[in-house]
């Protein structure tokens, strides 16, 4: 889950507009000579039906072999392949700009689907914090169903629709967290009187919607979108969740917070403890090796989508982990 934190702030670094490519003189010749020739004739040949499905122009055709006929010849010339538009030249395959990270992001579509009926099997419908849970593996789901459309065809809405919903995904995973560590949850753990809990728990929820609504409203509006401030903001989020559960693997004489209801503030399984630890480290490093941009190998595989295949088992063992943490008999303690 802490996987998905990452994507936004990746895909961000990745779509400052003009790249080096695009700026180049022999692109824009190449594209306009074939915009002339190709586009506005008479009789402009139609594309074949999968770019119509995905909504490629005859321009955008143009730019797309362009690009390839000029990577073509750098790499003739013994040079490094350019970037355009942010993003590498990849092999489409049926109109998908980007096939292998929009196999990935199908294949954490698909591990978040399951982990969603994991939690419903295993955690019992008691369980306090089980709804929280399923709103967040169906946010996470709903994330990578739009990470797909976006690397299928990068266009301003579906950008727009990624990174909303990625926000929103690591926004709900904050939010549940602290009312998870916090005992905000209703039926609730003695550790706050019930007032106390009740005003934090409608503060903390009006501070995420607010939060929420002013971030889209921030980036919706004229004059531009702010990629740096969106990046900030995915950074904050996500730092702040992944710190939260790195209080929760500290040793027993360093706990800053009771980490299970109506327990000592030492209780912690180590067990349960270590893994987090180890999967809070991986997403970090898995993260800092997106961070390593290099130019697709064989025009198919880059960093990128690199990165989400290495999220996807991670996601998987985060449900694992979620799901062993709320079966410790602690919680059965609390109606
Ligand atoms: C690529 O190289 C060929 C052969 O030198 C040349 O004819 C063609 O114009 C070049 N393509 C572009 C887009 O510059």
């Amino acid at each position: 889950m802490r996987a998905i934190f990452a994507l936004p702030i990746l895909a961000i670094l990745s779509s400052v507009y003009a790249s080096a490519g695009d700026r180049a003189h022999d692109f824009q010749r190449c594209t306009f000579m074939c915009d002339n020739r190709e586009c506005k004739n008479h009789s402009p040949t139609p594309l074949p039906l999968a770019l119509r499905i995905t909504k490629w122009t005859c321009l955008d055709n143009c730019k797309y072999n362009c690009m390839h006929e000029i990577t073509i010849n750098l790499t003739a010339a013994g040079k490094r392949p350019l970037q355009y538009y942010g993003k590498w030249p990849f092999i489409r395959v049926a109109g998908m700009q980007e096939p292998c990270s929009v196999l990935f992001s199908l294949f954490n579509l698909w591990v978040h689907f399951q982990g969603y009926s994991r939690i419903q099997k295993m955690i019992p419908r008691i369980h306090p914090l089980k709804t929280y849970y399923l709103v967040w593996s169906v946010a996470s789901m709903n994330t990578w169903i739009w990470s797909a459309v976006f690397h299928t065809r990068d266009t301003p809405l579906t950008e727009k629709f990624d990174y909303f919903s990625a926000a929103f995904t690591i926004l709900t995973a904050l939010y549940f967290t602290a009312i998870r560590f916090f005992h905000l949850y209703t039926p609730s753990a003695r550790a706050l009187p019930a007032p106390v809990r009740i005003m934090a728990f409608r503060a903390w929820t009006t501070i995420c919607v607010v939060t929420f609504i002013g971030h889209i409203l921030y980036l919706s509006l004229p004059p531009r979108f702010d990629y740096r401030y969106n990046i900030i903001f995915n950074l904050v989020i996500g730092l702040s969740h992944n710190a939260l559960w790195l209080l929760y693997s500290l040793p027993e004489s360093m706990s800053l917070l009771t980490r299970f209801p109506n327990r000592l503030r030492t209780y912690c399984p180590r067990r349960l403890a270590n893994k987090a630890a180890v999967l809070v480290t991986l997403t970090t490093a898995a993260t800092a090796f997106e961070l390593f941009d290099f130019p697709p190998w064989r025009k198919v595989i880059d960093a990128h989508a690199l990165w989400h295949l290495v999220t996807a088992p991670i996601a998987c063992a985060w449900y694992h982990f979620l799901i062993l943490d709320a079966s410790d008999p602690s919680w059965k303690e609390i109606r």
